[in-house]
């Protein structure tokens, strides 16, 4: 157990607070090299903190009354603020990502019943092919890198789940430029905090606009080949299918493309850094490992997990859930004020721009017990953690909560249930990797591990 534990109590990586004492030029530096690390003593206690910027105000909430209200029961006087548009806009302009306002309602009604419970159970035995897979090539090199790996692992998965098998396709090469477009143009950079109006257009490398251009064709020659047979069940056959249940109105051609790129953005790299984390949690504190694996072989004896299973596995999903309050993958929402309002009895005027702290709100002593404790157990004595308006959002909140949550949590109880029944996780004792925002939230240097097969 690393140094790090008091008392059997393990205290995982904490993205170091500033001091509250930097002063501005020193306090802006950090933030632009690592946001989470930004925050002093007044975000941690306080529910709302507002600060000038460029002429308007930025406010930083740290509170579920606020989330709420921003998120939910006000959603309609936001939309995502410029940067959203300016990180995601080059790869998924038109799709359920980046829209606002009725193009928004009308491609969430369309999409969202592509992760209707019905689907789910049918994927479920996509995600065991490819668990099998995946655990044949670490049973032949079982040292790993746990980020890589899992993003390997994740985008497989999803490559499944949403194309099936498609005869022809470049798995390769289209899991290159995912990846690209996501560690590259998709990575936040210290540029991207400026204000920037709408219309100017972010600088990408050639690399990454290659990527892009590689991830779009694909894209539309996927979508193409699918239009031709439509008998086919994956999700893209769903997203072609998909109408607005009220009008009948389907996504044009390039809404269906843009939604095809960011389920892959957005699904692929948020789940496998969920399983990064929780896998070095694990192998960081092997009492958690031993007791999922009594778990998972309780519920499905050395058999797949199935999809029944998933509400059986109440200790490994009270482990991802910590795993997502320690390690939220997308650690910081944002949105932009367009009337003026009132949020946390403060006065807000149209323009602001609101970070939406879920990092800190998932660790600030005002909400929680021991806020900085790696203790799945809270998930357990406490169920009403997870209720709507509790201080836990991993998947945001309101009517634009991750459309692809049930998939999420699917997934990740199947592969890391699979993963620790049937592996000894061995991670050096002296990794304790920094938490990196680079939109997602990473490990620095990532996670160097060993997967060994016990039986
Ligand atoms: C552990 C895994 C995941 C986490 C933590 C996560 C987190 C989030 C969060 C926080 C949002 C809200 C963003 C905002 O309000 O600004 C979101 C939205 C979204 N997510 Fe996920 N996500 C995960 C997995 C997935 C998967 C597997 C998919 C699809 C296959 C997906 C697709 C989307 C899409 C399309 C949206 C936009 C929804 C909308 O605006 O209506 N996500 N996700």
């Amino acid at each position: 157990m690393n140094s790090s534990s008091q008392s059997g109590v393990f205290y995982p990586p904490h993205a170091k607070p500033l001091k509250g004492d930097e002063g501005f030029l020193k306090g802006t530096w950090i933030f632009l090299r690592n946001p989470i690390e930004g925050f002093g003593p007044m975000a941690y206690n306080q529910p709302i903190v507002s600060v000038p910027a460029f002429g308007k105000k930025l406010h930083v909430i740290s509170d579920p009354k606020g989330m709420m209200d921003v998120l939910g029961t006000q959603s309609g006087k936001f939309t995502k603020a410029p940067i959203d548009a300016r990180i995601l806009g080059p790869a998924t302009k038109e799709g359920l990502l980046s829209v606002h306002g009725e193009q928004w309602k009308r491609q969430r009604k369309s999409v969202a019943p592509m992760f209707a419970k019905r689907h789910m159970r049918d994927l479920a035995p996509l995600i065991t092919e490819v668990m099998q897979d995946f655990c044949a090539r670490i049973d032949k090199a079982p040292d790993i890198e746990l980020n890589a790996a899992m993003a390997e692992l994740t985008f497989d998965v999803l490559a499944k789940a949403l194309l099936g098998d498609p005869q022809g396709l470049d798995k390769d090469n289209l899991k290159f430029a995912t990846r690209n477009v996501v560690t590259g143009a998709g990575t936040l950079r210290p540029d991207d905090l400026l204000p920037w109006p709408r219309w100017v257009p972010r600088p990408i490398s050639p690399k990454g606009m290659r990527a892009l251009r590689k991830l779009k064709n694909a894209a539309d020659a996927l979508i193409a080949a699918r239009g031709l047979e439509p008998e086919s069940d994956d999700l893209v056959s769903l997203l072609i299918s998909a109408q607005d249940p009220h009008t009948g109105r389907r996504l044009t051609a390039r809404e269906q493309r843009d939604n095809l790129i960011g389920f892959f953005i957005a699904g692929h790299e948020t789940t496998a850094l969920t399983l990064t984390w929780a896998l070095y949690l694990c192998g960081m504190h092997q009492p958690t490992a031993q007791r999922i694996r009594e778990e998972v072989l309780q519920v499905c004896g050395q058999g797949d997990v199935q999809y029944d299973d998933i509400d059986k596995l109440i200790f490994t999903r009270a482990v991802l859930d910590e795993t997502m309050r320690l390690y939220p993958p997308a650690p910081m929402l944002n949105r932009e004020c367009q009337e003026d309002t009132e949020i946390l009895g403060r006065q807000i005027k149209a323009g602001d721009t609101f970070l939406l702290c879920n990092y800190i709100m998932h660790r600030t002593e005002r909400l929680w017990e021991t806020p900085l404790a790696f203790d799945p157990d809270r998930f357990i004595r406490q169920p009403e953690l997870r209720a709507k308006g509790a201080p836990f959002m991993p998947f945001g909140a309101g009517p634009r909560i991750c459309v692809g949550m049930a998939f999420a949590i699917m997934e990740a109880v199947m592969a890391l249930g699979t993963l620790i029944r049937d592996y000894d996780i061995e991670v050096p004792e002296d990794c304790y990797p920094r938490p990196l925002m680079t939109v997602t939230l990473r490990p620095e240097g990532g996670v160097p591990a060993r997967l060994v097969r016990r039986v």
